[in-house]
């Protein structure tokens, strides 16, 4: 008996059906989800979160990452296992970390047991003086998360021919009494510092 007729066209579109399953089947899978960038700060007064603000307007400059910012006392344990950068910030007290925020992150590793390993981590201060502490502040940020395995970094510059390129250790604001508060300059290193943080993600952690 004969084989019934099938048309040409009808072949055609099944042979093309079976090359892009195959091509399917071959693709490795792209997770799109997107990176995750905690900014977790204490602010009394508000300075600190205006500078927290500008930390996630940086991250969200970068495609692919996600910033969520939370005041450290209301951070859950979920909240730092889903990040994949850590960002802390706080104003300076007596040239140090508040005891509030130094309580609520050393819970973090004393009480909710969360393993940082391998997170990015970057850090920001605030102070009403000029040499107040405030990067003695972020250098002991940044301690804090060296000392439970993260991977810290600071925001990046570069003059305006490219040729000069330097970075700094965190983001920092003088907030007065003698001084406006947060400026342009200040938030403009709070940007960069968002930006880093969601690049390094993306290297470290991109799925
Ligand atoms: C108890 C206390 C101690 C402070 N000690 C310092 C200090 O040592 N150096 C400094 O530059 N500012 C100091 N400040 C000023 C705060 O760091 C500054 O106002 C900060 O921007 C407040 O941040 P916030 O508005 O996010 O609460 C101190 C403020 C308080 C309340």
């Amino acid at each position: 008996m004969n084989a019934p007729l099938i048309p040409r066209s009808i072949l055609l579109a099944a042979l093309c059906l079976i090359s892009a399953a195959d091509a399917l089947a071959a693709e490795p899978a792209v997770d799109k989800q997107p990176v995750r960038v905690l900014i977790a700060y204490y602010s009394r007064t508000g300075n600190t979160k205006q500078v927290a603000e500008g930390v996630a307007v940086g991250v969200k400059r970068i495609a692919g990452a996600v910033a969520i910012v939370k005041s450290v006392e209301d951070v859950s344990k979920r909240d730092l296992e889903a990040a994949d950068a850590i960002v802390l910030g706080c104003p300076t007290y007596f040239s140090n970390i508040p005891g509030k925020m130094k309580v609520a992150i050393d819970d973090w590793n004393w009480k909710m047991k969360v393993d940082m390993t391998d997170k990015v981590g970057g850090a920001f201060s605030t102070g009403s003086g000029q040499v107040g502490g405030k990067e003695h502040v972020v250098i002991s940020l940044l301690l804090f998360m060296i000392n439970n395995r993260m991977v810290v970094a600071g925001p990046l510059y570069q003059d305006a021919e490219g040729d000069d390129k330097w970075a700094e250790s965190g983001a920092s604001a003088m907030t007065g009494p003698l001084d406006p508060g947060v400026d342009k300059k200040e938030l403009d290193g709070a940007y960069r510092l968002g930006e880093r943080m969601a690049r390094l993600a993306k290297k470290l952690h991109a799925r």
